[in-house]
């Protein structure tokens, strides 16, 4: 049998040592089959983690973890500026194992197919510009949820359940606190998915809020520039509240 070399086939970082019959089989799988390499760690843990090729369309998450492969039951993506809703998803992954919760992934890289893989979802974002998502249109230095909504839209969210995280800044933008936790709500909603963890506004001192239905936040609001140090207890709280929608050991 020829074995896969780091860069046939257009794979960049592929890493298989032709010693081992299994992982070489399993990296040519994941290469040839899907366009996508992890590497011989990856496959040897058992943590195989989807890389795109440039050049090669990406296959469903389905496809490359199932046979064995485990992949979390939860996926947790979030958009960012300036770090603080990396932060929160970091502290949610950190309450949980790798069985239950996928490492936080950062929706500038990731595909409709990453989110599609998954029957549970946390989704987090600031608000930033005015009342927006962060992205471009915000003055956001990079790409954001803003560049990733209409790959949002492609995905089917019946049978999932979802729960939403927003940050903002109660004190600087009282008028449109949170404001951008709605749009990402709302595509949710449309397209089928159910959406769980509201919020109270308690707590909270604003004038008015996108986010806000039924006298409730559609999800869990968090306020690092004013109340950081209630963040772990509201988190704490929150994610005690999800538990059973997300069967959850909390
Ligand atoms: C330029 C700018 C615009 C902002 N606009 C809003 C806003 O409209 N509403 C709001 O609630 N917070 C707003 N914020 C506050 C951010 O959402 C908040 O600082 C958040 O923690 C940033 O999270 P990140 O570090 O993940 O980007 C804004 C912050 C900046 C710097």
């Amino acid at each position: 049998m020829r074995y896969a070399t780091r860069r046939e086939g257009g794979v960049e970082g592929l890493n298989c040592d032709p010693k081992h019959e299994d992982t070489r089989v399993l990296c040519l799988f994941f290469s040839v089959g899907t366009g996508i390499a992890p590497t011989f760690g990856e496959v040897l843990r058992g943590k195989a983690r989807p890389r795109r090729v440039p050049g090669r369309s990406i296959a469903p998450s389905s496809i490359l973890y199932q046979e064995g492969n485990s992949m979390a039951r939860i996926g947790i993506f979030f958009g960012t500026t300036s770090g603080n809703t990396r932060k929160v998803a970091k502290m949610i992954k950190k309450k949980f194992d790798d069985e239950t919760m996928a490492k936080p992934l950062n929706v500038n890289r990731v595909s409709a197919d990453d989110i599609a893989g998954y029957d549970y979802l946390i989704f987090g974002t600031p608000t930033m510009g005015s009342g927006q998502l962060p992205g471009l249109s915000a003055d956001c230095e990079e790409e954001s949820w803003e560049e990733f909504m209409p790959t949002l839209e492609e995905v089917d969210f019946s049978g999932k359940t979802v729960a939403l995280y927003g940050l903002g800044d109660q004190v600087g933008y009282p008028d449109e606190f949170v404001d951008a936790l709605m749009e990402i709500h709302d595509v949710v909603t449309d397209r089928g998915g159910r959406v769980v963890g509201s919020w109270p506004t308690e707590g909270y001192t604003f004038n008015s809020s996108q986010a806000v239905v039924d006298g409730a936040f559609v999800g869990l609001v968090l306020d690092q520039d004013n109340q950081s140090d209630q963040t772990e207890a509201r988190l704490e709280q929150w994610l005690k509240q999800i538990a059973p929608d997300f069967d959850l050991p909390v």
